[in-house]
């Protein structure tokens, strides 16, 4: 057990029936919380990153992580939103979820990702969908999309193999935790 995985263990909230009957949530809040949590999970999630050129983080608990990242690794943050936030232009992407779709956006102006290695970064791998919508939009503008990393990793929901599916098997998924 890791330092990060000791403080997820430690300061997890369940929460029973949540966002359905039947669905045990898991609050990562108090885990981000606690300073020796932020911090081992931060460190954690820089794992095995080398050359990255920007951390993207995913709307909306990924901003939490994402800028401590990219501060770790010395390199600048995005934020990728949900539809609807950002002046315009924009470059988006629409996907499908379980009910109905959804839409992520990035500026498409005063920001040049042509060529640069993305690293990213979100709170909770699930299904694997917003990930791969992340990635695809960040690839159309030039960027490369080198990694995902994620705190907690549902294992059930194949969202590791979703991503190898959609962005190839060459990039790495690191979680911090399973469940
Ligand atoms: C959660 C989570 C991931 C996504 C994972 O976000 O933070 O972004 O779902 O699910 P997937 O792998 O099945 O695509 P949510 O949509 O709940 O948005 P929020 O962070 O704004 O609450």
């Amino acid at each position: 057990v890791t330092r990060a995985q000791a403080a997820i263990a430690r300061h997890t909230r369940l929460v029973d029936d949540f966002p359905s009957p039947g669905i045990a949530f898991k609050d990562l809040t108090p885990v981000l919380a606690d300073p020796e949590g932020l911090s081992a999970i931060v460190t954690a999630l820089t794992h095995g990153c080398t050359e990255i050129d920007l951390v993207a983080g995913i709307d909306a608990r990924g901003f939490l992580l994402g800028g401590a990242v990219a501060r770790e690794l010395e390199v600048g943050v995005l934020a990728v939103r949900k539809g609807g936030k950002l002046p315009p232009p924009v470059h988006a992407v629409t996907y499908s979820l379980e009910y109905g779709s959804a839409t992520l956006e990035i500026p498409a102006d005063g920001l040049d990702l042509t060529g640069q290695r993305v690293l990213l970064v979100d709170d909770v791998l699930a299904t694997g969908g917003t990930a791969v919508a992340a990635a695809d939009l960040l690839n159309r503008t030039g960027a490369s999309v080198v990694g995902v990393a994620v705190i907690m990793e549902l294992v059930g929901l194949g969202g590791r193999d979703t991503i190898a599916g959609g962005l190839g098997p060459h990039v790495p998924v690191h979680s911090v935790a399973l469940d």
